[in-house]
């Protein structure tokens, strides 16, 4: 008999089972896509209940699509339905308060509409992965059009890492007030947003922001430009793991950006160079296991879909590459940390539901 902790015996039934409501799930977040991309969630916050013609009218769509997108997301809880008896083009569809902050409000932590954007654009990469499984290398890079990135860090960047994360390690947080202004370097900052908010935080820092890719770099510069911090925060295409960066930085941080590396030591190491007297550099990264585990958490799930699918593929190109994946265990970090020179890493009392935060110690 299986006890609390043995897994569960394997059952066909409840693996079919199981599969059909991923499918369900899948099915929803492509329609979650929609309603992102089209404004249609926003259309029913801001101007109230719709029937399917209103809705198609404020967002410029077409009537029979809307209708059968709003009878799904009603069908799923997604939206409310005022009479589901009513005739299909009677009936008028709300977004209930409780799911704005969720698909409505971009601001907002808990918004989670991005994820329609990660799959459809996780998608695009699968037939040139299923090649690259057997030849080893990456597929090619994704173009930027049409989905862009989805922007699944930007809210908690702009409501948390100058209020909370920051503050929350003292002697960061003073530094980054004092005269002569703080310098910082955000690392492998994608669309920029943790270099805009640690520019809202503090208004003496500079920040330098560096990432891969030329078209999440342009993102960032058009996103500082907006925020109003273009004077204090810029952007470069740089590999943070070559000798591109130069300067003294009293802080460099890397968000969820070391595992996506493919030489994470070498990055590691200019960062270590690039820090001036009594600098700190910050990492925050997947919040895994400390050991392989099976079966493992919701969480641990969610972080090996995306190594698979993601993370791990776009490290592959390298004939160097350290191959770590999403799933990088704080001894890995440890060990990389030390072999870049570093004499210790701290793991800090910080994390979100998803990060762990660790401190480098030169
Ligand atoms: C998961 S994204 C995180 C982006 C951003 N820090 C955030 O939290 O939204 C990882 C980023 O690492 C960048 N990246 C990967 N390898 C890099 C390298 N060697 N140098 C600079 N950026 C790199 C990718 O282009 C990508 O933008």
């Amino acid at each position: 008999m299986a006890t609390n902790s043995s897994p569960p015996e394997p059952s066909a039934d409840k693996l079919a089972d199981r599969l059909f409501h991923d499918m369900i799930g899948a099915l929803e977040l492509f329609t979650v896509y929609l309603g992102e991309r089209l404004g249609l969630y926003r259309a029913l916050d801001r101007d109230g209940p719709a029937t399917s013609a209103e809705l198609a009218g404020r967002t410029g769509t077409a009537e029979r699509y809307i209708r059968e997108w709003l009878e799904h997301h009603a069908a799923s809880g997604l939206l409310e339905v005022d009479d589901p008896a009513a005739g299909p083009l009677a009936r008028r569809y709300r977004l209930p308060a409780a799911h704005v902050p969720v698909l409505a409000d971009p601001d907002d932590i808990r918004y989670q509409a991005f994820n329609g954007v990660e799959i459809v654009r996780a998608g695009r990469w699968m037939a040139p992965l299923v090649e690259a499984f057997r030849t080893g290398d990456a597929p090619p890079a994704l173009p930027w059009a049409p989905e862009g990135r989805a922007e699944y860090n930007r809210a908690v960047f702009l409501n948390l890492l100058g209020t909370q994360w920051l503050p929350a390690i003292p002697d960061v947080d003073q530094r980054l007030r004092r005269e002569p202004p703080a310098r910082v370097a955000d690392l492998a900052c994608g669309a920029g947003w943790s270099s805009i908010a640690m520019a809202q935080a503090y208004p003496k820092v500079r920040v330098d922001g560096f990432d891969l890719d030329p078209d999440v770099i342009a993102a960032a510069s058009r996103n500082a430009g907006q925020a109003g911090v273009s004077g204090r925060v810029t952007f470069a295409v740089t590999d943070a793991s070559g000798p591109g960066i130069s300067g003294r930085f009293d802080l460099v941080t890397i968000f969820e950006g070391l595992h996506d590396m493919s030489r994470p030591v070498d990055a590691l190491r200019a960062a270590r160079g690039l820090l001036a007297p009594s600098g700190s550099v910050l990492i925050a990264d997947e919040l895994v296991a400390d050991v392989f585990t099976a079966p493992a958490s919701d969480l641990e799930r969610y972080h090996y879909g995306w190594s698979v699918v993601a993370c791990l593929p776009a490290a592959m190109g390298d004939p160097g590459t350290a191959a770590t994946g999403a799933v990088m265990r704080p001894a890995t970090l440890g060990r990389y940390a030390r072999e870049a020179g570093f004499r210790n890493v701290e793991v800090l009392p910080l994390q979100t539901q998803t990060w762990r935060f660790y401190r480098l110690i030169p």
